[in-house]
């Protein structure tokens, strides 16, 4: 049993045809030590490829989901009250260990190659989902654009994992598809992106950050609907006194609390997933900032805690584990902005003007904010206030 799992694997280097490999996956199914070598092994097969070799790999993905598929955990089903738990969480518990998934959409040149990547300040790193052409769109040309800002540069990803099934899952796949050939700023991975499954994003994302991108210096992570003021960003991480991202940096909207056990809840997490009532200190998901030197941090954590479906929180506990914490940053406005009266216009720029990051902004009003807090001839000193 051992033996033959390392033979495919060979065959997989010398790129032996796909159907034979099939036949040979087919006659493995059953074994799950197959199945593991695999999950560990298929990660990487795109590892290497160029940005555009993303057509091709397009056509190879039916095969390697089936290679890479993971395992249920049935004995999760003997959990304590587990067949009252919501069939969402039930799906949870079961694939709770699952943590390699194929990459469909790779961008290994994104940093310039994890030696060079220390030329890059800030990797603006935006969670989004196959559907949100358009948020991406308005996001590229806006604040989110790849660019050299006060002397340095600000690259762009967007997470993505897979939706659908279908037609509409080949449509929906088929836009990311030509996205990524025309701006090479997606990875996507094959595994359904839902909200649960955003602290698998977030790890499956870290991990390929320490290959790709070890050395890049700050990190914006973030919704594809908040309204970042990435000038500011850049303004505030060189005002640092440690700002070549060496230093440990966590910084948001930060927040405690504990667990929703109201099973109707987005943000329920059952005691059999999470068995205190209070949370970590931790940074409100909408975005958050952190130098590389923590985003490794988190990731050789991550590795020993058992997944949870709150992405921010889940971050909170691995800083939590290693004697870290998250920091205050004013500028960060993940519940919005609260105004004084109804008479002031919500999107007055220059309320935002000094800001880092508001959550939630869409098309229109992002559009308008970023050429509005840009532009040289905004006044908002007192009654100048235009
Ligand atoms: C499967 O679930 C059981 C019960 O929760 C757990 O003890 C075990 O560690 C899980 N196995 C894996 C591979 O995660
Ligand atoms: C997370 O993704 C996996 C792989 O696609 C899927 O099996 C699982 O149902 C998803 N989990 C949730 C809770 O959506
Ligand atoms: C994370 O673990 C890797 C491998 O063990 C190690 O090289 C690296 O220094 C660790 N990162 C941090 C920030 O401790």
């Amino acid at each position: 049993m051992f033996g033959i799992p390392i033979v495919q694997l060979r065959l997989l280097e010398k790129g032996v045809s796909i159907g034979t490999l099939l036949l040979v996956a087919v006659f493995l199914m059953g074994s799950y030590v197959y199945l593991e070598l695999i999950d560990h092994e298929i990660v990487h097969p795109y590892k290497g490829l160029s940005d555009s070799g993303a057509s091709t790999l397009a056509q190879n993905t039916p095969q390697k989901v089936s290679l890479s598929s993971c395992e249920r955990n049935m004995s999760a089903a003997s959990i304590q009250s587990f067949s009252s738990l919501p069939e969402h969480m039930q799906d949870y518990l079961y694939y709770q260990h699952c943590r390699h998934f194929p990459l469909l959409l790779d961008l290994p040149n994104k940093c310039g190659g994890a030696d060079q990547s220390s030329e890059v300040f800030l990797l603006l790193v935006i969670k989004s989902g196959p559907e949100n052409h358009e948020r991406r769109e308005m996001l590229r040309k806006t604040w989110a654009k790849e660019r050299i800002q006060s002397g340095v540069w600000i690259r762009l990803i967007f997470l993505i994992g897979t939706t659908g099934s279908g037609f509409e899952r080949k449509r929906l796949n088929k836009v990311v598809e030509l996205e990524h050939s025309q701006y090479k700023d997606i990875l996507q991975w094959d595994f359904t992106d839902t909200f649960c499954n955003l602290t698998l994003k977030q790890v499956i994302f870290l991990e390929w950050f320490e290959r790709n991108c070890p050395k890049a210096r700050f990190l914006l992570d973030g919704d594809d609907d908040v309204f970042v003021n990435t000038n500011n960003v850049v303004k505030y991480l060189q005002s640092l006194k440690d700002n070549d991202g060496s230093k440990h940096l966590f910084a948001g909207c930060q927040t405690g609390g504990g667990p929703s056990r109201d099973s109707w809840s987005k943000y329920f997490v059952p005691v059999q997933l999470y068995e205190s009532n209070v949370y970590p200190p931790y940074c409100s998901g909408g975005g958050f900032i952190m130098s590389g030197y923590t985003a490794s941090v988190i990731y050789n954590m991550s590795k020993s805690i058992p997944l949870i479906p709150i992405d921010d929180v889940y971050m909170g506990m691995c800083l939590k584990k290693a004697g870290l914490t998250t920091s205050l940053h004013g500028g960060v406005k993940t519940f919005g902005l609260h105004f004084p009266s109804e008479r002031v216009d919500d999107y007055d720029p220059c309320f935002y003007k000094e800001l880092l990051l508001v959550h939630r902004f869409l098309s229109e009003k992002t559009y308008f904010m970023w050429h509005s807090v840009n532009d040289p001839n905004l006044k908002c000193f007192g009654n100048d206030k235009k």
